[in-house]
């Protein structure tokens, strides 16, 4: 690592940027009957994750203050924005992707804003906003139909904005929705079910290999833009160098990471997988010509969202053949003792998880080109860390992105290709676990007044990263 004094030097073209999604900070204005995302659906069949009556429904209002959210970016310095298009609202007629053009100029007009201010756009095509009418008329990804009409949608997204945009993804953290809904049941419809998990996991995977052709055949790749997919490794680490514990979690990262990592960047699942899948009957519906595009069309890079490191050891119940068959029949979660905290998400703060996630990627996926997609702090009641000129002095924030990015310019000088870092989140928003209870923005969106915008102490100081190009250590 090149070092100045007491600091890092950060590569000029390593990005240092922000993200966000459409549904968790748009708010419904302008939304039309019918445009119910799979989100608002969750949300209404549970209202108690409104947060003092705060959700969705007004988010950030960033649908009509986007210009002063964009004006704000740029006197950050954010290079690069990500957000979503927000598929429900795209369109009005989801099976003959008729589209919103109300929606679709704003989204317009927001490229535009961010490009005139310096400010590159990477825009995913979903980020959980499935359209809820497709999850109760079809099943949602579990149904190829539904495929088949994001690819309509697609089209449509590129066809409008392929000129001006550079930086597309097919989804955010694919495998999250069905691990709430079919293995963790804890969200509408509440079904455990391992084989429906698997196909949804297996539909969006095609989806992604099935958007890279279309890229193609679109000839956007020829534009300079790149098409890839945001993914959630959860960087896993055993109890203990025991061979039981060792197997828990080689297996609980054939589910829940390489999943998605290998179809996505190798073009193929691994045998392992595909031979657990048989053990358990939960193999997915599949043809040969469809893992042929999958193997042809890998994408051209991946943005990685990390957030904290997963602790497993091996299963110590004993298990109830008569449940149906869940990946936790392998492993169970552990605590690591004396642990660092997050105590307001309960997420244990762990940045090494940058440097061995980079590792594994220089040295088992070819070391693709990479990005950290999100990475950031949720902390609640952040009013009262404001001081007397009403700035929040959010230190432990700057503390933990300091301590993130340190990892990733070590990785960066061990040879990996990671080329940036992406905060979760440029604003407050709206959480699809809790709505405002924990905030992530460098920017704070004061509720009570109006929505009112204002620079967090963190947003001065990742203002002053982005100039500098100096890390403190
Ligand atoms: C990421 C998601 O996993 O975590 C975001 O992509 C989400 O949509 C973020 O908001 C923070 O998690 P949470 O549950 O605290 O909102």
């Amino acid at each position: 690592m090149k070092k100045i004094m007491d600091k890092i030097k950060i590569p000029e073209d390593f990005i240092l940027g922000a993200a966000v999604s459409a549904w968790q900070t748009e708010g419904w204005s302008g939304k039309k009957e019918g445009q119910d995302s799979f989100l608002d659906l969750w949300y209404k069949n549970a209202q108690h994750v409104w947060h003092n009556g705060y959700g969705p429904a007004g988010a950030t209002d960033f649908y009509n203050r986007y210009q002063e959210d964009v004006a704000l970016m740029k006197e950050i310095g954010l290079t690069h924005f990500r957000t979503s298009i927000n598929w429900s609202r795209f369109l009005t007629d989801y099976e003959n992707a008729e589209v919103d053009e109300d929606y679709a100029n704003y989204i317009d007009n927001l490229i535009n804003v961010l490009l005139e201010n310096g400010v590159e756009p990477m825009i995913c095509l979903e980020h959980y906003e499935v359209p809820a009418v497709l999850f109760e008329q079809y099943g949602g990804w579990g149904s190829k139909h539904v495929l088949e009409l994001f690819l309509k949608y697609t089209e449509k997204v590129f066809e409008r904005y392929g000129d001006r945009v550079k930086h597309w993804f097919t989804f955010n953290e694919p495998i999250v929705i069905q691990t709430r809904v079919y293995l963790d049941a804890i969200r509408y419809p509440y079904e455990q079910n391992t084989s429906k998990w698997m196909q949804w996991n297996y539909n969006k995977a095609l989806a992604t290999a099935r958007v890279v052709k279309l890229f193609k055949e679109k000839k956007l790749d020829q534009t300079g833009a790149k098409i890839g997919v945001i993914l959630n490794p959860e960087v896993t680490y055993a109890r203990s160098s025991a061979p039981h514990d060792q197997e828990a979690a080689r297996i609980y990262d054939l589910f829940f990471n390489r999943v998605f990592l290998d179809p996505s960047i190798k073009g193929e699942y691994p045998q392992e997988l595909w031979q657990l899948m048989d053990k358990h009957n939960i193999t997915f519906d599949y043809t040969d010509a469809e893992l042929e595009i999958i193997k042809a069309n890998t994408v051209d890079y991946v943005g990685l969202n990390l957030y904290f490191p997963h602790r497993v050891q091996a299963q110590t119940a004993t298990w109830n053949d008569e449940v149906p068959f869940h990946p936790s029949y392998y492993y169970e979660k552990f605590e690591l003792p004396g642990r660092n905290m997050n105590p307001h998400r309960g997420w244990e703060i762990y940045p090494e998880i940058m440097y061995d996630m980079a590792m594994r990627m220089k040295n088992e996926y070819g070391n693709i080109e990479w990005f950290i997609a999100e990475n950031g702090m949720g902390v609640e009641n952040e009013h009262r860390f404001k001081d007397e000129t009403n700035i929040i002095q959010d230190d432990y924030r700057i503390t933990f992105i300091r301590d993130h990015i340190y990892q990733l310019l070590r990785a960066v000088a061990d040879g990996a290709n990671c080329r940036g870092y992406m905060l979760w989140a440029y604003s407050d928003n709206v959480s699809p676990m809790n709505a405002f209870k924990n905030r992530y923005g460098l920017v704070e969106i004061n509720l009570a007044d109006n929505r009112n915008r204002k620079l967090k102490k963190s947003a001065y100081w990742y203002r002053d990263l982005i100039h500098s190009r100096l890390l403190d250590i």
